[in-house]
C-alpha cells in the first residue's frame, strides 16, 4: 500500500512527518478544529483520480468556520487547489482517504477566534473489512451530542469525543459499531455515519434536525434512490423500528455504504445484507468512481 510522505500545512507542501503546532495551542487543548473527511477514488480504466463531492465538504467547511466564529478562514478556493495539489504530490496508486483540518494554531483564552491555520493530507484507508458482510450494531447507552450543546451540523473535532465513547462501549460489548440516540429518544446516527433503515419498500432516515451531521454520502443515497425511483422518507425514526425494520445500512466517506446485519443482537431482516442495500452499493460505487456518465459534477478531477 501507498503511503502518504508529502502534507500540506498553511499552503506549504512540506514533509508528512515535519507538520507542527504547539500541544497548547486552541486546536489542541480545547480540540478548537474543523475538518472534512473525503475520498479520492481511481478509475479503474484510465487510472486518473477524482474527489468526491469536493465542493459540498468545502461549503460544509465554510458553514463549520462561520458557526465557531474563525477569524480569516481559509477560502474554499484555497483549500479546493490544495486537495488536489496534495493528491498529486502524493501519487497513490490507489483511493485515498483525505482530510482538510483548519484549526487554531496559537494559544490563547477559550474564546480565542484565530489566526487560525490549515492542513491538506492524503492517506491511505482500506474500504471496511465488514463492506461485504455487514456490521453488527447496538443501540448505545450513550446518547448522541445536541444541537444547543455540540452542534453536530459543525464537523468540529470535538464533537468525536462522544462517538469516541460508545465507539469504546460497542467494542468492549463485543459490536462493530454503535447506534445513537437523541436527547428525544429518537434514532440519530451511527458514531461517524448516518443511517438508513429500508420499511415496506421506503428508504428512511432520520431528518436533519436529529442531531445529525448533515452527511455528504447521505444526501448522495437520497439523490441515487429517488433516481432509481425508490421512495425516500426523511422523518423522526423509533429505536424498535430498527428492530422490525427489512434493511438497515449506514452511510458516510469513510465508511461508503455498509449493511447493518443486526441491531443489538436481533437479526435484521434474514440477517443478510438486503436487496435494496446492494442496489445502492453498486449505485453508489458506479458514481463515486465514475464509471458511470452520471452526475460529473460530483467528480472533481485531479489532473
Ligand atoms: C458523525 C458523522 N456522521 C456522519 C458522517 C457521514 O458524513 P459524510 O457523508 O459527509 O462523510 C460522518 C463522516 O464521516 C461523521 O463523522
Amino acid at each position: 500500500m501507498w503511503q502518504a510522505h508529502t502534507i500540506i500545512h498553511n499552503g506549504v507542501a512540506m514533509p508528512f512527518n515535519d507538520a507542527r503546532i504547539h500541544p497548547l495551542a486552541l486546536g489542541v487543548a480545547f480540540g478548537v478544529a474543523v475538518f472534512e473527511g473525503l475520498r479520492a477514488y481511481r478509475h479503474p480504466v484510465t487510472g486518473g483520480f477524482s474527489v468526491f463531492r469536493l465542493d459540498e465538504h468545502l461549503a460544509r467547511l465554510q458553514q463549520g468556520m462561520k458557526v465557531m466564529r474563525f477569524d480569516n478562514p481559509p477560502t474554499s478556493e484555497t483549500l479546493r487547489a490544495a486537495v488536489l495539489e496534495v493528491i498529486r504530490l502524493n501519487a497513490p496508486d490507489e483511493d485515498a482517504y483525505l482530510r482538510v483540518q483548519v484549526q487554531i494554531e496559537t494559544m490563547g483564552m477559550m474564546a480565542t477566534t484565530g489566526p487560525v491555520g490549515w492542513i491538506a493530507a492524503a492517506l491511505p484507508r482500506e474500504r471496511s473489512k465488514k463492506f461485504a458482510s455487514g456490521l453488527a450494531a447496538c443501540v448505545s447507552s450513550w446518547t448522541r451530542i445536541a444541537d444547543n450543546a455540540m452542534p453536530p451540523r459543525v464537523k468540529a473535532s470535538a464533537n468525536y469525543h462522544a462517538s469516541r465513547l460508545a465507539t469504546l462501549q460497542a467494542k468492549a460489548d463485543g459490536y462493530d459499531s454503535a447506534l445513537l440516540l437523541t436527547a428525544r429518544g429518537k434514532v440519530s446516527e451511527a458514531a461517524a455515519a448516518c443511517l438508513f433503515l429500508v420499511r415496506d419498500g421506503v428508504l428512511v432516515t432520520p431528518g436533519r434536525t436529529s442531531d445529525i451531521l448533515e452527511s455528504v454520502t447521505r444526501d448522495t443515497v437520497i439523490i441515487l434512490a429517488r433516481e432509481l425511483g425508490i421512495p425516500v422518507e426523511e422523518r423522526e425514526v423509533d429505536r424498535t423500528e430498527l428492530y422490525v425494520a427489512d434493511e438497515v445500512f449506514l452511510c458516510g466517506t469513510g465508511q461508503e455504504l455498509v449493511a447493518v446485519t443486526s441491531v443489538d443482537r436481533l437479526p435484521v431482516g434474514d440477517g443478510k445484507p438486503g436487496g435494496m442495500t446492494q442496489r445502492l452499493q453498486a449505485a453508489y460505487e458506479a458514481v463515486v468512481r465514475g464509471t458511470t456518465d452520471a452526475h460529473p459534477e460530483w467528480r472533481a478531477i485531479v489532473s
